[in-house]
């Protein structure tokens, strides 16, 4: 592969770190997923079992290459087994304090070339290069969610990043099958910096009644031929995740359309979180 890399870590067992581990194996890469605990290494487990199960159902798989598929996975509770992986992918919560814990942490067990990048997507790549003794192999590998389905991985290149780990982070990207856009290190890069004024415009609208939460995404649907409606979407990422990235893309351009709007913030805190609670803007209730 033209990434010369076999092993992949990925830390996080969300909704990310699932479709990311996934991604990888299904290119081949052996993979080790670093979970908090064994319960939710087990879950992000369960979910590519899963997806390997709808897809052999779909015919878009045989069961050999599913089984060949999981047999590249492997689960861990401890940092120590990355220290084989050529590339880490970090994919927790959107908060800087708990990333940097988890770069000085990689940056210590990890082997000396190791690419150390995180799925941030806002965040500053470079304050989590500095969190490590490394900073020249740190950059950003922004997947899009579902990660299996959607094309496009942002390459984020801090002013730190050596030419060789961007040559190499965009080398596994295109090993994945996916097409890399080079970024600068700017919150939100391409495309949150853009599509996050306009989802919580959304939100905005639906709290004043304009029309009802299905009738935005059938306008934005029918009217712009949107494969997916705003308020759909923010329930696909999490809302939690959208605060979060929306606090981050305010503070940085100071710009009052990326104030998460308070009913945004008040689903966050009743626990409405979208798709991963069962219930945001629309209910996923069995
Ligand atoms: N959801 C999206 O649409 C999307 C798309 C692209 C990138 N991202 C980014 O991917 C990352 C993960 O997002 P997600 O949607 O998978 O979130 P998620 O809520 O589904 O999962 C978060 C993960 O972080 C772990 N975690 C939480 N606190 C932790 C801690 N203190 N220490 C270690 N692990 C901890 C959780 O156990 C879980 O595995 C974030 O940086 C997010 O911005 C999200």
């Amino acid at each position: 592969m033209g990434s010369n890399a076999h092993e992949i870590g990925v830390i996080g067992t969300g909704i990310m770190g699932a479709g990311v581990a996934e991604v990888a194996a299904a290119a081949g890469f052996s993979v080790i997923v670093k979970g908090r605990s064994q319960a939710s290494a087990d879950a992000a487990l369960a979910i590519i079992e899963k997806s390997m199960a709808r897809q052999v159902k779909k015919e878009k798989r045989t069961a050999d290459e599913a089984t060949a598929l999981l047999s590249r996975v492997r689960c861990t509770t401890s940092y120590d087994e990355l220290a084989t992986a050529n590339i880490v992918i970090e994919s927790v919560a959107e908060n800087m304090e708990i990333k940097r814990e988890i770069f000085a942490e990689l940056d210590r067990v990890c082997a000396p070339d190791t690419v150390l990048a995180t799925n941030t997507s806002t965040l500053p790549v470079a304050e989590l290069a500095f969190a490590t003794s490394r900073p020249g192999q740190v950059c950003g590998i922004h997947f899009f969610n579902p990660a299996t389905l959607m094309e496009l991985v942002e390459v984020v290149v801090p002013d730190a990043t050596t030419e060789e780990t961007v040559v190499r982070a965009t080398a596994f990207v295109t090993d994945c099958g996916k097409t890399p856009v080079r970024v600068k290190d700017e919150a939100g890069f391409v495309v949150n910096a853009l599509l996050f004024p306009y989802l919580n415009n959304a939100v905005r609208m639906a709290d004043a009644g304009t029309a009802s939460a299905a009738g935005i995404d059938i306008a934005m649907q029918g009217g712009c031929n949107m494969p997916m409606g705003p308020l759909a979407l923010l329930d696909l990422i999490g809302l939690d995740t959208a605060v979060s990235i929306l606090g981050t893309l305010a503070k940085a351009f100071a710009e009052p359309n990326y104030e998460p709007v308070p009913l945004l913030t008040k689903m966050v805190d009743n626990g409405h979180l979208g798709r991963k609670s069962g219930q945001g803007f629309f209910n996923y209730g069995d």
